[in-house]
């Protein structure tokens, strides 16, 4: 599993709660985080370098758990890799599209998501569905500063999500690993009648599905799981730890991907 940082921590945990019998190799690229304010070309680099690190470590399957990576190369990933690679985009779009009962979807993200219309191509084959993109950049170092509530917090979600909410949007995709930790501002903000898809839990079915389907389902009940990072090992386990509870464990730091 593949993140920019801590944020796929969020995936991580989905995918252990629906598959708890498979080992993992999670790498964080934490030293050239944040992934959100970069150009395309730049994130595109960094991901592929990740992932083949990944590759190398003969893993059966790839999940890339970051929005804006997935953004930047899924389609290449998928030509590059024998195995198969389940990425957040594409779940969560189709999803939305499920439900969605008036046509109108809305996609928060970052900046280089929202730049790749990742989330636009994956619904454009779909007749009679709009979507409305909003990039909400902030939303990232609050979680990662431990903010998830507050006054500050709350006017900030209120003027990101206004342009949404005039657009009378009924299901919101948390196109960002870090949304699901705001999921009480959001729906808050949001108002019950809008439903909130999360590109992780819906990550974790589809790799659920795909293992399944080809048949590489693990039948261990002791897996290992490994928790790699290009940056401080101990940054990582603090606010892996702290974000995510204490299934992060023995973080390493890996210094050339
Ligand atoms: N993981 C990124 C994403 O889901 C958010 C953090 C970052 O910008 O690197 O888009």
């Amino acid at each position: 599993m593949f993140d920019s940082g801590f944020g796929g921590l969020t995936v991580a945990r989905a995918i252990i709660d629906q598959l708890p019998g498979e080992s993992m190799v999670y790498l964080g690229d934490t030293a050239r985080a944040p992934y959100g304010p970069k150009k395309l070309p730049e994130v595109r680099e960094y991901a592929l370098e990740c992932l083949d690190y990944l590759v190398r470590q003969d893993v059966k399957a790839l999940v890339i758990a970051c929005n804006s990576a997935s953004s930047a190369v899924l389609r290449d990933a998928r030509e590059r890799y024998d195995v198969p690679v389940i990425d957040v985009i594409l779940p969560a779009a189709r999803r939305a599209v499920k439900l969605t009962r008036n046509g109108r979807i809305g996609v928060i993200c970052t900046h280089a998501t929202a730049t790749s219309l990742s989330y636009d191509d994956a619904i454009a084959a779909v007749p009679g569905v709009d979507l409305v993109t909003q990039p909400c950049p902030l939303f990232v170092q609050y979680v990662e500063a431990g903010i998830t509530g507050g006054t500050e917090l709350l006017q900030t979600a209120r003027e990101y999500l206004l342009p949404l909410r005039e657009a009378e949007i009924d299901t919101l995709i948390l196109g960002c690993t870090h949304y699901p930790l705001l999921t009480g501002v959001i729906s808050y903000v949001m108002g019950e009648g809008v439903a909130l898809v999360s590109s992780a839990e819906e990550c974790a079915r589809d790799t659920y599905a795909t293992l399944t389907d080809l048949g590489l389902l693990s039948p261990s009940s002791n897996p290992a799981r490994r928790f790699l990072t290009t940056g401080a090992p101990e940054l990582f386990e603090t606010l892996g730890r702290r974000l995510l509870g204490n299934f992060v464990t023995e973080v390493e730091q890996v210094y050339a991907v």
